[in-house]
């Protein structure tokens, strides 16, 4: 009988030497010590074992069953490799089933990372710039009420910048107390106005709506980036000093700064901005438009309680989307909103 035991450990020996992969390891664990193995059959064989020969057969067979486990375990353990093998030894995971194994020389999925959108970018780049020429961020709420979006700012009840057609006035609200998508950042010059003393100096970023039809360069919302400037003795030299820090900063040493008169009603005077730059880095410089300035107009400082008398100041709205695409040679502005993450990840 004992003659038996040692036929069954040369056996499984060479068989668990042949094992090269988790399907022979399988097929092995079967043979040997599966529920009708190997070994269960041996036990079974200890009834027809003489008396005398019972305790040490069954020695015999137990120490080969262990040292057969142990040889199953330390094979796949080394298929396995590494940190599976300890869960799979400790029977936590799939792979003690002895199916699959985990390769870890196999070339990983490379993790996606996500990115800011160029919008945030450029935000983030305007707080920076302006921040370093010492001016503090303020916010403003989106839904405004006509007195900070029109009264305040020096629009009469029938300028056609308040046009149903112009704006999103939404529903609700008491009577005489119209709201409206704000439709221009410089709502967030009165409100901050309403609450500091001057001197002030603030920039505003944000989102602004008006019912345009969507085309290349206009949506029904997009970002202005705003500016105000406000102590004694402010001159339009000192807002067009700033436009053009504000200008090489954001494009380079070279880009310049041109102020065409225009019209706001709550500047005066006021001008159109436009900065030359060197489109798409091709060489080809142009005056591009990027936004209205001026000196804020004696009646805005009226509507917020500043004597017109003491202080001046200067003040600046300028289109972020515009910003980005003359920077970045974006030619549709529509391509910032898709989400299209093969657009996005380039920048
Ligand atoms: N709010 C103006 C607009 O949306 C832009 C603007 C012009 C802002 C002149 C200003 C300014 O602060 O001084 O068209």
């Amino acid at each position: 009988m004992p003659e038996r035991i040692d036929q069954l450990r040369t056996e499984a020996e060479a068989d668990l030497a042949a094992v090269t992969d988790a399907g022979s390891l399988e097929q092995f664990r079967i043979k040997y010590l599966g529920s009708k193995g190997a070994l269960k059959t041996l036990m079974a064989a200890l009834k027809e074992v003489p008396k005398e020969q019972k305790a040490a057969f069954g020695q015999g067979a137990n120490a080969l069953k262990q040292s057969i486990q142990q040889a199953f375990d330390d094979k796949r353990a080394s298929l396995d490799g590494g940190g599976a093998a300890a869960s799979a030894a400790s029977g936590t995971s799939p792979q003690s089933k002895g199916t699959t194994n985990l390769d870890i020389t196999e070339p990983g999925l490379p993790p996606r990372l996500g990115r800011t959108h160029i919008i945030t970018q450029t935000i983030d780049e305007l707080i920076d710039v302006f921040g370093r020429m010492g001016f503090d961020v303020a916010t403003g709420p989106e839904v405004e009420d006509e007195h900070h979006n029109f009264v305040a700012l020096n629009i009469p009840s029938d300028h056609p910048a308040r046009d149903p057609h112009d704006n999103f006035y939404v529903k609700g609200g008491k009577q005489g107390d119209l709201h409206l998508l704000r439709s221009q950042t410089s709502t967030i010059q009165i409100r901050v106005m309403e609450k500091t003393k001057p001197p002030v100096r603030v920039v505003a970023m944000g989102r602004v709506y008006r019912p345009d039809e969507i085309d290349a360069t206009h949506m029904p919302m997009f970002h202005q980036v705003e500016g105000l400037y406000v102590d004694r003795n402010v001159s339009m030299a000192d807002l067009k000093t700033t436009l053009i820090q504000f200008a090489h900063a954001m494009f380079g040493p070279e880009a310049d700064v041109r102020l065409r008169p225009s019209f706001f009603p709550f500047t005066e005077p006021s001008a159109e901005l436009e900065v030359k730059i060197d489109l798409h880095g091709t060489g080809d410089w142009q005056w591009m438009e990027i936004g209205g300035c001026g000196m804020v107009d004696p009646a805005v400082f009226e509507a917020v309680g500043y004597d017109p008398e003491e202080w001046t100041g200067f003040a600046f709205g300028l289109g972020i989307e515009r910003l980005a695409m003359r920077k970045y040679g974006i030619g549709d502005i529509r391509w910032l909103y898709e989400n299209d993450v093969r657009f996005l990840r380039q920048f």
